[in-house]
């Protein structure tokens, strides 16, 4: 899809943007629990998410993670297909039940795979985005009270501690939470993920617990390989007044306050916002001394994943209600594409946080209603989802954010959550009978996009 004027498809994307050029780091991300399957190979213990899946009503189908991609066993294919794409960065997660035992030793033939694979992207010259935690906690810490125990917060710092040690020098960066929002609000607060809990006192208090972790293994990942930046990845939210009243418009900021400033304020100012708790009345979570200074220790970059704008109204005692506009552009999810917020939320970041680290968009992408027609799939609404967000990126650098990358979600069509294999995110299709690997025509697209860059 190479087109005379260069730009491989990509038409929203100004054709001087510094993220054309190979200084900018174009990746493409997973994560273990939605692609590996295997899920009792080599010791690996459960986790809260094979548990929710087993739960009735929980997971759309009925769907598990025990196959997914394969992706276990067709590793060195999947580095195949990464490499051949050209891009610069692969973003994976480890699985926390694969590399470490009930008694915190480690398991050996789980770390021999994630040691394999790294050597193999390193050998195609792919370099390794690597997040510690994205949901899979293993089943028995949940059992002990999950990220409601303040234990875990240092069983996650144990597992960081031993992880970076044996990867060390393997992983170009290292990230501690993948969007500690979501193990919070939706596993704790509304119970939609895993483990299922529903009181938004939970959340608050899961929620720290989760950043705690993530400062508590900031030493240890600086100790065992200094060498690799560190960083969290924290998903945000847009959000637009339904009606043009000052209600609707309070309802958007505390919508904001509950996705972004939540985490955001706790991680680069040391506080959780007064806001959180005029919404939340009385979800103040048990905070000991010295905790936020912990959760505040300096980080390396900061990754942020950003999908949709949501409108909301007010709604009293609740604050906010998210409502359906009609007409507007939507996923496969029914999520808004809406890529100048990402640009919005970015340059307000930047003009709210000082001391606001190098980002890297460590997620955005959609999901469609692919199929395989004569060994092709026709995505073009994907391809142009992911062209006017790296636009949106671009006009944020314009204005003075420094965001250093890109990643596309996902690598793969992978196991979406609740939704099962019902949503499509991947660039490259996965037939889940057969487990055949087709490069969607956003991935071909993409591909041609990464072979055009200038240094
Ligand atoms: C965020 C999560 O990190 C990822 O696991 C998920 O599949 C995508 N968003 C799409 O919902």
């Amino acid at each position: 899809m190479q087109r005379s004027d260069g730009s491989s498809g990509l038409v929203h994307l100004r054709p001087d943007s510094p993220v054309r050029r190979k200084g900018f780091l174009m990746g493409v991300a997973t994560a273990a629990f939605q692609i590996e399957g295997a899920s009792d190979a080599d010791g690996r213990l459960p986790s809260i998410w094979d548990t929710f899946c087993r739960t009735p009503g929980k997971v759309l189908n009925g769907d598990t993670g025990d196959v997914a991609c394969r992706h276990y066993e067709k590793w060195a294919e999947d580095v195949d297909l990464i490499a051949d794409l050209g891009v610069d960065a692969y973003r994976l997660s480890i699985a926390w039940p694969r590399v470490m035992q009930r008694d915190g030793s480690r398991n050996e033939k789980g770390l021999d795979f994630y040691k394999r694979l790294l050597d193999r992207l390193r050998e195609r010259g792919v370099q390794t985005y690597v997040t510690l935690y994205h949901w899979d906690l293993p089943q028995h810490l949940e059992d002990r009270g999950g990220w409601l125990n303040r234990e875990t917060s240092y069983r996650f710092a144990d597992y960081a501690d031993l992880v970076s040690r044996e990867l060390a020098g393997r992983v170009t960066a290292w990230a501690t939470l993948n969007e500690p929002w979501c193990s919070a609000y939706l596993g704790y607060g509304n119970g939609h993920h895993a483990p299922g809990r529903t009181d938004r006192r939970y959340a608050t208090q899961a929620l720290h617990h989760l950043l705690l972790g993530h400062g508590l293994a900031l030493p240890a990942l600086q100790a065992n390989d200094p060498q690799a930046p560190r960083g969290i990845v924290a998903n945000v939210g847009a959000a637009a007044p339904a009606r043009p009243t000052p209600e609707d418009h309070d309802a958007a900021h505390l919508y904001e306050v509950q996705h972004n400033a939540w985490i955001l304020d706790a991680l680069l100012r040391q506080r959780y916002p007064d806001d959180l708790f005029r919404l939340w009345p009385r979800t103040e979570p048990l905070v000991l001394p010295g905790d936020m200074e912990v959760i505040g220790r300096p980080i390396d970059y900061l990754g942020i994943n950003y999908y949709y704008r949501s409108h909301v109204r007010s709604d009293g005692a609740n604050g906010f209600v998210e409502v359906r506009v009609d007409g507007l552009e939507r996923t496969q999810m029914d999520w808004e594409v809406h890529p100048d917020s990402l640009r919005r939320l970015l340059t307000g970041f930047r003009q709210a946080y000082p001391n606001l680290p190098p980002i890297y968009i460590t997620e955005n992408g959609c999901a469609c209603d692919d199929r395989v027609e004569d060994g092709r799939v026709h995505d073009p609404e994907r391809l142009s989802y992911i062209d006017r967000h790296l636009a949106a990126v671009d006009e944020a650098i314009r204005e003075g954010v420094d965001v250093r990358g890109y990643f596309i979600w996902s690598l793969l069509d992978n196991f979406e959550w609740a939704f099962g294999y019902s949503r499509r995110f991947g660039i490259v299709h996965v037939d889940y009978q057969t487990q055949a690997r087709t490069l969607k025509d956003s991935a071909l697209a993409i591909r041609d996009f990464l072979a055009s860059r200038q240094p």
